[in-house]
């Protein structure tokens, strides 16, 4: 959606540019979408035609200083490459979710622009353009996910979780992992989302590991009222307090640089869940372990 947006944009400056119009006041807060999703280019108040009259005095400053082409910033004459630096900025600004050039003040973001080092700027935009991708294929991940039929059938749970387990095999003898499995209550569900429940859940046990010790994931279950209620438990680095309502929420990851991970694999499982008027909390201790739960309609 983002990227389609700067597409129509850049379409928009180049018609512009063709008819030697200079928008001067390229920002994020001039670029609207209408209802229709239609891409409107706001403010051409301050425009000016190429080589026409002037139209402002060629020394007033013009536009939001953050989004300023240095020329623009000195006060000098400006033509449509100014746009196109102010257009690099609002790129920038939707890749990373801030402005390349900051300051407390006017004169610290002018010195900034006059100043600053491109390749540094350039290099955050390679990784955050990576980075977005990631994140693009994980909402549109996400986005199938909830709109997928469900096939609702009767599931054999000591099948399904033997299943996953023979799935990931390879990542469990890597980790060096016991994997401890009891007799497991049937339940009600659609195989493959419940399939990607508990491998996502398995996946973190194995992710979150204290190195310290052995690792043991245990997984068990039983019955209570109408429901199924699954444990996985793990002896790894446990989750703090505050963290642990923060954990469900998209992208949240408590430590980035542990592991690699969107911080999808439990909004995921949560999404599931929600779809089959199930549940999933966790009770997790730092430097024990955790223990996810989950509750499904029993069989
Ligand atoms: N079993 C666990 N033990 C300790 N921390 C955990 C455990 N499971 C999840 N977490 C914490 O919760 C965060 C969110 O987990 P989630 O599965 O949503 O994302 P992720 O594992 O970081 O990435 P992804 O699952 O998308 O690869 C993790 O980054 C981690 O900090
Ligand atoms: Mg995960």
């Amino acid at each position: 959606m983002k990227k389609e947006v700067l597409v129509l944009v850049a379409e928009g400056l180049q018609a512009a540019h063709e008819k030697s119009i200079v928008h001067r006041d390229i920002k994020s807060s001039n670029i609207m979408i209408s209802k229709d999703g239609k891409i409107k280019i706001m403010d051409f108040g301050l425009a000016k035609i190429r080589g026409g009259v002037q139209l402002t005095k060629e020394h007033s400053t013009l536009g939001t200083v953050a989004y300023m082409s240095p020329e623009q910033a000195r006060g000098e004459y400006v033509d449509h490459r100014s746009d196109i630096w102010s257009f690099g900025v609002v790129f920038f600004e939707i890749l990373t979710g801030q402005l390349p050039f900051k300051g407390d003040y006017e004169q610290a973001v002018i010195y900034s622009i006059l100043n600053e080092e491109i390749p540094k700027a350039l290099g955050f935009i390679t990784t955050s353009a990576d980075k977005m991708d990631a994140v693009l294929s994980g909402l549109l991940r996400l986005s199938r996910l909830g709109q997928a039929a469900l096939k609702i059938e009767r599931l054999d749970m000591d099948s399904l979780i033997s299943n996953v387990a023979k799935n990931m095999e390879y990542q469990i003898k890597e980790s060096g992992v016991t994997l401890d499995i009891e007799h497991l209550p049937g339940c009600f569900g659609d195989a493959s989302q419940i399939n990607q429940v508990f491998s996502n859940l398995i996946d973190n046990a194995m992710k979150y590991l204290d190195a310290s010790r052995a690792g043991v994931i245990h997984i068990h279950g039983w019955s209570e009222d109408n429901s199924s209620i699954y444990c996985v438990e793990d002896n790894g680095t446990g989750i703090a307090a505050d963290h642990q309502g923060k954990i469900f929420e998209i992208f949240h990851r408590l430590e980035p640089e542990k592991g690699s991970g969107e911080g999808l694999g439990l909004t995921i499982v949560r999404r599931i869940l929600d779809r089959h008027n199930g549940k999933v909390w966790v009770e997790s201790e730092p430097g024990v372990g955790s223990k996810f739960f989950v509750s499904l309609p029993s069989a």
